[in-house]
């Protein structure tokens, strides 16, 4: 399963892709709007530390003003993804793309149906957001399986179904277990991954023994000098 990261922080970017677990980053208006920065040197900033899909979502609601803000943001850097909301002009803007060879990702899926259409659509992803869909009392994960098992009936469908409105690691791990290509975390949901109790009270148990053996793996040559001389 391939991990994105869902904002346009570019230090909390920087920071998760220095784990080397990042696959690619989503934006969204709201995310962008939180920066105060300006759009496109963030998604161009964002591509030049991430190599994977960057996706960057167009604004315009008619499909020939889609269509030129979408080729606007594909020449930004050639790991950007056009985001498109699914609608129908959203549908012809991805077709189109899609056709020029760029990367597109249609976001805000809440059905099935709606997700048959990105495929056909020829999208490279499609954005189902199960934590929207938990709000309103609809199981979201409920659609990442209809979705992932109408996609495997189709040789011809390529979109990978990229789980977005991620709120808890448990959205994750189902997602993972339903066969889902990618999750699109929260950076804090993305941190949470890495924890558990008992990892911390079973490594403070170890190191509290090592101590007692006085010992030290590196001796007395501390750092990468040490490394270095080995
Ligand atoms: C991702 O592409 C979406 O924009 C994002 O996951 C939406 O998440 P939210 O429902 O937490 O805003």
């Amino acid at each position: 399963m391939k991990f994105f990261v869902d904002t346009a922080d570019l230090d909390e970017i920087r920071e998760l892709a220095a784990t080397g677990l990042l696959d690619g980053v989503t934006t969204n208006p709201s995310l962008v709007a939180k920066t105060g920065k300006k759009f496109l040197d963030v998604i161009q900033e964002i591509c030049a530390v991430v190599p994977g899909p960057v996706s960057a979502e167009v604004t315009a609601l008619d499909h020939p003003t889609m269509l030129a803000e979408g080729r606007r943001l594909a020449r930004l850097a050639k790991n950007v993804t056009v985001k498109v909301p699914l609608t129908l002009d959203g549908l012809k803007t991805c077709k189109a793309l899609a056709g020029e060879g760029t990367m597109v990702n249609v976001t805000l899926c809440f059905s099935a149906a709606q997700a048959i259409l990105a495929a056909k659509a020829g999208a490279s992803f499609v954005s189902p957001f199960v934590g929207r869909l938990d709000d309103i009392s609809q199981p979201g994960l409920e659609l990442i399986r209809d979705i992932v098992a109408i996609y495997r009936q189709y040789a011809s469908f390529k979109t990978e179904v990229l789980v977005a409105s991620v709120r808890h690691p448990l959205h994750v791990v189902e997602a993972a277990r339903l066969g889902a290509h990618v999750a699109t975390l929260p950076p804090t949901v993305l941190r949470q991954l890495f924890h558990h109790p008992l990892t911390d009270k079973g490594l403070a148990q170890f190191l509290a023994d090592w101590s007692k053996t006085g010992q030290s793996i590196l001796g007395h040559e501390q750092g990468p000098r040490a490394v270095a001389k080995a």
